[in-house]
């Protein structure tokens, strides 16, 4: 059951589901208590039609003040492993599992907090209706939080990653790491490693997408 603070994000969802008319109607969406600090709602990038789907956790610190995904840290490192998974960032639609930044203060400064499931299935029915409109050959899951988003279901990223699977909903769905977790090995000695299998989960990934056009 939905508590109160979280009815779901259902009713907030337009009549028409297109791309542009479900980005219209995010602003108002208060499908759980996130929208109450958050500075503002953070919806996607990219076409409908894009081959790959890929979806993050929610936006950072950067993301809520620019109200674009992906602009900030994580960002950068997605975007590197992209060039070097030889994948054009116009074939790729980015998300996130959830809509708002949910964070604490500590002093000055706002600390990111994972969503609660309870955000994460809230917030879900903008997720399946954006890869209705987009309709992706795959979708890759950056994470766990976006895993559980689409997978409907915990999942372990290092067991699980790399390999093609089906979401709840019957899609393609490829699970791979998050770059935050990415980010956090930078200046360690598996940094090397960790960097090429993400960029080998994206080369993956985008030739499932391909072979899934062919079929
Ligand atoms: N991390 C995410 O999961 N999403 C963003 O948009 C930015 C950072
Ligand atoms: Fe709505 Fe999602 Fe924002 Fe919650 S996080 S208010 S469900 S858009």
């Amino acid at each position: 059951m939905a508590d109160v603070e979280r009815p779901g994000a259902d009713e907030f969802l337009p009549e028409k589901r297109d791309l542009r008319s479900l980005r219209a109607a995010a602003p108002d969406c208060r499908g759980c208590e996130l929208y109450r600090d958050a500075t503002q709602v953070v919806f996607s990038a990219g076409r409908a039609g894009a081959p790959l789907a890929l979806v993050g956790e929610q936006p950072g610190d950067r993301e809520d003040l620019e109200g674009e995904p992906f602009v900030g840290p994580a960002g950068r490192l997605l975007d590197q492993a992209l060039e070097a998974a030889g994948i054009d960032r116009g074939d790729v639609y980015v998300t996130n599992a959830v809509k708002h930044f949910r964070f604490h203060r500590q002093g000055k400064r706002r600390i990111h907090e994972k969503p609660a499931v309870g955000n994460i299935v809230a917030c879900h029915p903008w997720l399946e209706a954006e890869f209705a409109a987009v309709r992706p050959r795959l979708v890759v899951c950056l994470g766990a939080t976006a895993a559980r988003s689409v997978l409907g279901r915990p999942a372990r990223i290092q067991e699980e990653r790399g390999r093609v699977q089906e979401s709840a909903e019957g899609r393609p769905v490829l699970v791979t790491t998050h770059p935050s977790a990415l980010l956090r090995l930078r200046d360690d000695p598996g940094w090397d490693a960790a960097f090429d299998a993400f960029v080998g989960d994206l080369e993956r990934a985008a030739k499932a997408a391909a072979d899934l056009a062919a079929d």
